[in-house]
């Protein structure tokens, strides 16, 4: 780690607009600097410096930071290396010593530690020891091929039986805990495994080389599933599981298949779906989607048919979108997830799923529909604003239009008056309406407008960040960019809010977190004697709308338990749904 102080004293002599005129013409617009963007193509200048900021943002590809990120992106250089030359640049040394992350030889280390993690682990899958994990391979219906193809593994019930293993193979334990594969015991001396009586899935890099394992309990231990942690050669929000085996079919097929769990891709991969790749059960991160853009177009989202599968499609849609791909959404039904569907129904079935996967706008609209008795005036009503809802967010009119035709037939309406309601929604969300707290139904772009400018506000004033940190906390804020800068900003102190900007920049791990962030301080334009003002209706805003997401995850549950038949549970329910609106 360089010393933060460091940073800050290249920083402060550094000149933004000098760093970039030795890559881009400016001219002087205003305040700001403008030129054609370097990092994409572009007719009218849309790239913008602003001196007093201290930060670059192009309005045309969103690509924005500050005087190292610039560095690090237009050198393609890593961080400690743009500090280092911007600090050449401004005579200020960085000292030669410090410590620059591993190197590849620290990698390679950890590589082959985790291939002989492999080896014992596949090594156990076939010894005596492994008899149940056999069987429930064998009942899950596992071929042997499936398994050398995916290195499938076993880590014995002991302590230490890993551990041992490596260190007679010469590893160092330190090394071993860095790997994540053991952790030192707490009240004595020694390490044990991490990983004991589980069933084992190694994890590659692109290049197939072994990073991380996952493993599944063969009882009812919990977690069900434990992954590897965080290592020098594994990032979890970087890595999607199967994708070393898949790419080549996903690139050829331009569409990759999304699932959530390991056996939703090993079972499909088994059965001829080879274009496909697993999250492993998380929220799919900005660097997951980019990853995905580089190898294909289309994804086509399989994930869990429960509630839960539909609220992380939604989210993980929204950034897919934001990086370029299509999105289509696989309606399972016949069983849980594709591990299930497939062994009770075969592939066909699974493919024909897959095939009649409908496009992201409709498979919400549709959604909306199989919510509601649409033979019920009230019912329509209220699915005809949700839909209404979801098409004003649509940016394409065609595209809008041609939805508003197919919900006109099961809303009983014109689609004329659907675009209406669509086009009033629109203008709403352009308004700045004072009368907020009134409205109940929010359409989310103003809560995500009303997120911006509280980050906008906080990350530049201290008075402002306290008054967040008091009233806030990161699960009020919605946008994964925004829960990302939310998270560091709030839990940080800093004294110098001039600052605060510029650290959130440096250190925020997410890369879109970054622009968006580049972005909003470079195109503020808070008007500033009524900065109070706008903030606590921006935080009224983010409050509203967290109670009204909790009434209707309330009401949902209410109608799912009624439809099971559990009044007693819809009667619960229902006074917590009381408690919360009174
Ligand atoms: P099986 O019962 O083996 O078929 O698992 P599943 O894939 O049906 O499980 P589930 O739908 O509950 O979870 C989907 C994926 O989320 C799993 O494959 C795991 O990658 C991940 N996952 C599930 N449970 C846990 C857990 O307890 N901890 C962690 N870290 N990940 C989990
Ligand atoms: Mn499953």
């Amino acid at each position: 780690m360089i010393p933060s102080q460091l940073i800050e004293d290249i920083r402060n002599k550094a000149d933004i607009v000098k760093v970039v005129s030795e890559y881009v013409a400016l001219k002087k617009r205003g305040k700001n600097y403008l030129g054609s963007c370097p990092f994409h193509s572009e007719k009218d200048p849309s790239f913008t410096v602003s001196p007093e900021k201290q930060i670059f943002h192009c309005f045309g590809c969103g690509e924005g930071g500050n005087a190292f990120a610039f560095l690090m992106k237009i050198e393609n250089i890593g961080f400690i290396e743009a500090v280092e030359e911007l600090g050449s640049k401004v005579n200020v040394a960085v000292p030669k010593t410090i410590n620059r992350g591993p190197s590849k030889n620290d990698k390679d280390k950890y590589f082959q530690i985790m291939s002989l993690a492999a080896k014992h682990f596949a090594d156990n899958l076939e010894s005596p020891a492994a008899k149940a994990v056999q069987e429930y391979l064998k009942q899950r219906n596992i071929s042997d091929t499936t398994i050398k193809q995916f290195g499938l593994g076993f880590a014995l019930p002991g302590w230490d039986n890993l551990f041992k293993y490596l260190v007679a193979k010469g590893a160092a334990p330190e090394n071993i805990v860095k790997a994540g594969l053991i952790l030192r015991r707490e009240n004595s001396s020694g390490y044990y495994d991490r990983f004991r009586n589980r069933l084992i899935f190694p994890i590659a890099n692109h290049r197939g080389q072994v990073v991380a394992f996952g493993g599944r309990t063969l009882g009812e231990d919990n977690p069900k599933y434990l992954n590897s942690p965080d290592t020098p050669i594994y990032h979890k929000g970087e890595t999607l599981f199967g994708l070393n085996l898949t790419k080549n079919e996903i690139k050829k097929s331009r569409t990759a298949v999304l699932v959530e769990g390991n056996f939703d891709l090993i079972t499909p991969f088994q059965a001829g779906v080879s274009n496909i790749v697993a999250s492993m059960g998380t929220a799919l991160t900005v660097s997951q989607c980019k990853l995905l853009a580089r190898h294909c177009d289309t994804i086509v989202l399989a994930f869990d048919a429960d509630i839960a599968g539909g609220i992380a499609a939604e989210r993980s849609v929204e950034l897919m979108r934001s990086q370029g791909l299509k999105v289509k959404v696989a309606s399972l039904t016949g069983g849980k997830d594709p591990d299930e569907i497939i062994n009770k129904h075969g592939a066909q079935t699974f493919n024909k799923i897959l095939d009649s996967s409908l496009p992201f706008l409709e498979f919400k609209i549709k959604r909306i529909f199989s919510r509601y008795n649409l033979n019920e005036i009230e019912a329509r009503a209220k699915a005809f604003r949700e839909v209404a809802a979801v098409l004003s967010q649509a940016k394409d009119s065609f595209v809008q239009n041609e939805y508003a035709k197919l919900a006109a037939r099961e809303l009983k309406t014109t689609p004329e008056n659907i675009m209406a309601e669509v086009k009033r929604l629109g203008h709403y969300q352009g308004a700045k309406s004072k009368n907020l707290r009134r409205i109940t139904a929010k359409p989310s772009s103003k809560v995500l407008e009303a997120e911006k400018s509280i980050i906008t506000l906080a990350s530049q004033d201290t008075g402002a960040l306290a008054t967040v940190k008091e009233k806030l906390s990161v699960e009020d804020f919605n946008s994964l960019e925004a829960k990302a800068i939310a998270g560091l900003m709030l839990t940080v102190d800093f004294e110098d809010s001039s600052k605060l900007g510029h650290f959130l920049l440096d250190n925020l791990p997410d890369e879109a977190a970054k622009k968006q962030l580049a972005a909003l301080l470079v195109s503020d334009h808070l008007p500033r004697d009524r900065k109070d003002e706008i903030l606590d209706d921006c935080i009224t805003v983010l409050k509203n709308a967290r109670v009204m997401a909790k009434i209707e995850d309330i009401k949902q549950k209410i109608k799912a338990a009624e439809a099971a038949g559990e009044s007693q549970k819809a009667a619960e329910l229902l006074s917590a749904l009381k408690s919360e609106i009174s």
